[in-house]
């Protein structure tokens, strides 16, 4: 049976951060599919096609990576799936509170489900997409930080390229 796993986010848009904990969990995953939230509480830059369409640029080599969109609860998607994995990623102490709630309440919700988590690379740690989006609308530069289509998206967003 191959490992399928799950990792969600609202991705607006994705950083190498996701990148980085989706290529570590092809390392004990066959399969691992990138659900995009539809709604996820956030008011987004990005719409949902383009976030999707984003992801599939910064994954284009992984074939082993299938990106989706997601709506209502992500244990819900899961079952739907036939997925009981749910990865998540810790990048400092600050992170864990809510994430260990939200395993809590997920396990509440699908008690077959489980989440790991791992801990992203030290240098993606003070990645997050808000801070990206905010540096790109001032100008700076995110290059080493984002995909190049990514960081072209972010471009023509803010009329900054
Ligand atoms: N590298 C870089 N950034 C990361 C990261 C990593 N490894 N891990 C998380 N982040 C960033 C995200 O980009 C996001 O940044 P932002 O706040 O600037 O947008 C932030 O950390 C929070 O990420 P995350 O916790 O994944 O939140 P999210 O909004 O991207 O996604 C869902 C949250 C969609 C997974 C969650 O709300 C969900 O499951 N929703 C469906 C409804 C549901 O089932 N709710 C749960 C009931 S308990």
């Amino acid at each position: 049976m191959p490992t399928l796993a799950l990792y969600a986010g609202s991705f607006d848009p994705i950083t190498n951060g996701h990148t980085d904990l989706i290529r570590r969990s092809l390392g004990f995953v066959d399969h691992l599919v990138v659900a995009v939230a539809t709604n996820s509480g956030k008011a987004p830059l990005f719409t949902l096609e383009e976030r999707v369409d984003l992801i599939k640029s910064a994954m284009e080599s992984e074939s082993r990576v299938e990106v989706r969109s997601f709506d209502g609860l992500l244990v819900d998607f899961a079952r739907g799936a036939g997925i009981r994995m749910i990865i998540r990623g810790l990048r400092a102490v600050s992170d864990f509170e809510y994430e260990y709630q939200m395993a809590l309440m997920n396990r509440h919700l699908g008690a077959e489900i489980e989440t790991v988590f791992m801990i992203p690379s030290l240098d993606t740690t003070h990645v997050s997409s808000s801070l990206v989006r905010e540096v790109a609308r001032h100008g700076g530069d995110v290059t080493s930080l984002v995909h190049p289509a990514v960081d072209a998206a972010l471009k023509g967003k803010y009329k900054t390229g």
